[in-house]
């Protein structure tokens, strides 16, 4: 027998020793401090050492992990992580990438593993019905927003464009993601190709803008092709307006695109619904299962509202592949996107929403809505603090001004509140940059975060907020 295979007791022993401490990790995420990053460069610097020839006990190597590595940083996955984009991190699904990897079939071509290829399917159709796309929509699920971001740009490239794309132009909100301007460059865009177009004073794109650069564009010889709606920035939340940005496209004959890697599954409630509205009408949409659908990190998806578009935009010849379906039931992913061989990504999103129902979803981001609205609220009440932007969805943005002070000094003022609210340990925040200006976010989104921490955020800020008044 190989040394790598374990006997039965063995198995269980080193899944039970983890499962001790992971238990363990997530019974005690409220007490543990919420970023870490004292003493993080001397521990991580530890771990640079020659590759080992010899192997040495599993239990010393969980224990360093756990005291010594896991500890340091940004602590994502506890209640207090309110910075960024949050994800938490679902145990369950955790669950399914064990129960994936240990079976380990290769599941991106149908006919290896059926019944694993069809689970990864059934949840980009579930996706599909969520976002009020047609039925014979598709998609598929990435590693993030980003990738889908990529694959999207790619493909309306190939569907719109001719092989010489280099007048092809693209449009986007001063606030889209940077994932965006990398995409277009992935896809084989110099970053002149990307037009920006202003935002409004809610921070969403100024269609008027759009339309006059798209005319001008096609007067100077360009072939616009391709415009990106945002549903949730990152600054603030905003949420363009989709049905708006979707009537020029149509108008202009573009590719349209939604970036809804935040805010996509909040189609779930009927507050986000009518948010969202117009989402339904995109060509495309990337969304972040590992944010608003609180999956551990590495699950993104792109939907299509044309199927056949991924499938032409990927085409290529491998004659010793297994045989490819030719039935709209089943789906060979490695047809419809860059990647041949990679992990299953199905189970991770299919055994929680089997487990516990698109219900319990609904209630998780329904609370993080309400959440967001308390806290602006508090906020609001606080002397000094000016919100930047009310929450559309989970997100607040906010600064803390003081009379007389000019752009910059306000600027310095606020880099030290965030740090000061980050330093007591207890919640954990990030900052934006708005029309020059440095704000203050909160995102609720973490199924971990509940009225608890948003008393400890305020608590936390208020006291911030005093201590700057005296100094
Ligand atoms: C609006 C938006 N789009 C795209 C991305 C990129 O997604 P990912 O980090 O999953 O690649 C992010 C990440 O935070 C985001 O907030």
């Amino acid at each position: 027998m190989s040394e790598f295979e374990l006997s039965e007791e063995r198995m269980r022993a080193i899944v039970d020793e983890a499962m001790e401490r992971i238990v363990d990790f997530i019974g005690t995420l409220p007490e543990q401090p919420s970023n870490q990053l004292d003493g993080a460069e001397k521990a991580a610097r530890l771990l640079i050492e020659p590759l080992p020839e010899e192997g040495e006990p599993y239990e010393g190597l969980l224990e360093r992990l756990f005291d010594e590595v896991i500890p340091f940083g940004f602590n994502a996955a506890g209640p207090g992580y309110l910075a960024y984009i949050p994800a938490g991190g679902l145990f369950q699904s955790a669950l399914g990438d064990f129960i994936a990897k240990s079976v380990n079939r290769f599941t991106s071509i149908w006919i290896p593993a059926p019944g694993l290829a069809q689970i990864e399917a059934v949840v980009v159709r579930w996706f599909c019905e969520v976002m009020g796309y047609p039925d014979d929509a598709l998609g598929l699920l990435t590693t993030g927003g980003s990738m889908a971001n990529f694959t999207a740009v790619f493909t309306a490239r190939r569907e719109r464009l001719e092989e010489d794309f280099l007048r092809g132009s693209i449009y986007v909100s001063d606030q889209v993601h940077h994932s965006i301007q990398k995409a277009a460059m992935l896809a084989g865009f110099p970053l002149s190709s990307v037009r920006v177009v202003s935002s409004d004073s809610d921070y969403r794109m100024r269609l008027d803008e759009l339309d006059e650069l798209i005319e001008a564009d096609r007067v100077d010889g360009w072939q616009p092709f391709f415009v990106v709606g945002s549903a949730g920035t990152v600054n603030t939340g905003a949420v363009d307006d989709l049905a708006g940005i979707a009537a020029i496209a149509a108008a202009q004959g573009l590719w349209f695109h939604v970036d809804a890697a935040y805010g996509g599954f909040f189609m779930l409630t009927k507050r986000g619904r009518d948010v969202l509205k117009g989402i339904e009408l995109t060509d495309s949409m990337s969304l972040d299962p590992h944010k608003s659908l609180f999956i551990p990190y590495g699950t993104g998806s792109l939907l299509v509202r044309d199927r056949e578009t991924l499938a032409r935009a990927h085409a290529t010849e491998a004659d010793y592949l297994p045989t490819l379906r030719d039935d709209p039931d089943f789906v060979d992913f490695s047809e419809i996107s860059p990647e041949l061989s990679r992990g299953h990504r199905g189970l991770r999103i299919w055994l929680p929403l089997k487990m516990h129902g698109a219900g319990a979803f609904r209630r998780q981001l329904d609370e993080k809505l309400d959440l967001a609205q308390w806290i602006t609220e508090q906020l609001r009440g606080i002397e000094g603090i000016e919100i930047v932007a009310d929450p559309q969805l989970s997100l607040v943005a906010f600064r803390l001004v003081h009379p007389g002070l000019s752009d910059g000094e306000l600027n310095d003022l606020n880099r030290r509140f965030l740090q000061a609210v980050n330093d007591r340990q207890r919640i954990f925040i990030s900052h934006g940059i708005v029309g020059g200006k440095y704000v203050l976010r909160i995102c609720a989104l973490s199924f971990r975060t509940h009225m608890s921490t948003m008393e400890i955020a305020l608590a936390d800020i208020r006291s911030v907020v005093d201590e700057l008044a005296e100094n």
